[in-house]
């Protein structure tokens, strides 16, 4: 089963994850054309439609992709405030009506989040697809050993320790608090697969989601008191497809 976030958590509010994105996003900044950028699951927040816009100026294309009617229509409502023109489109990011190598940047925040290896493994062949031959795949994945981190050192997903961070029939992560489960891949297996779409990782980090809104929606999420030390980490990958 697939879930339809409105409420939708989010790290973009920190100001750590939205400079790695920045560095990574202005890569064609020098390029004198129109850039099409590609953010599917873009949820309700809207800081990287803000940031890819503050970077290009005038001079992107930005389609913003996901199934939550909810979520698009706050984040619509938030970038016609701001100005910034966005073409929103409510439909499911495994199967996108783009013509091939369409886009020069698919922005991935948190977004590969199925509890179904397939569906993820789907929904990257199908950025594959729409990525040109020069174009960049950029950001971030939860990491099922970042959570385990997490539950071990800041206390808050003790379910993770006793009834199993991770399922290893489905091999997925239960998140107790959404009641969710949640299918991460580990750095080998993201690799693995991404080298059998002839993709290639040309750097993945540890990216610590750290600050106060991070453990604040922590707090809320676990109804706890505030603590500045609540933080989890994942992975930031930057990925190129193979040339010849
Ligand atoms: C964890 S949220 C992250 C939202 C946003 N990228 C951010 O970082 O704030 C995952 C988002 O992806 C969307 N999503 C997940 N799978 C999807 C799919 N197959 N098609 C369209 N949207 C999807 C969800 O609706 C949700 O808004």
């Amino acid at each position: 089963m697939d879930y339809q976030y409105k409420d939708v958590f989010s790290i973009l509010d920190s100001p750590c994850i939205i400079d790695k994105f920045r560095n990574s996003i202005s890569i064609f900044k020098e390029k004198k054309k129109i850039i099409r950028i590609l953010i599917p699951g873009c949820g309700s927040n809207t800081k990287i439609q803000q940031l890819c816009y503050s970077i290009y100026k005038e001079n992107i294309d930005i389609y913003a992709v996901d199934w939550s009617e909810e979520a698009i229509a706050i984040a619509k409502k938030e970038t016609n405030l701001l100005n910034i023109p966005v073409e929103y489109i409510n439909c499911n990011f495994n199967c996108l009506p783009f013509d091939d190598d369409f886009f020069d940047i698919v922005i991935i925040s948190n977004s590969i989040v199925s509890d179904s290896h397939e569906n993820n493994i789907n929904a990257l062949n199908e950025f594959a697809r729409l990525l040109n031959p020069d174009g960049l795949i950029t950001g971030n994945f939860p990491c099922a050993f970042g959570m385990f981190d997490y539950a071990l050192t800041s206390g808050l997903a003790d379910h993770w320790l006793t009834t199993g961070i991770v399922d290893i029939i489905s091999r997925t992560v239960y998140e107790e608090s959404q009641d969710m489960h949640q299918r991460f891949f580990t750095p080998l297996e993201l690799f693995s697969v991404c080298k059998e779409m002839q993709l290639k990782i040309e750097s993945m980090n540890i990216l610590f989601y750290d600050g106060a809104d991070f453990a604040q929606q922590m707090s809320t999420l676990y109804q706890l008191p505030y603590n500045e030390n609540f933080s989890l980490w994942g992975l930031y990958v930057n990925i190129k497809k193979y040339t010849l």
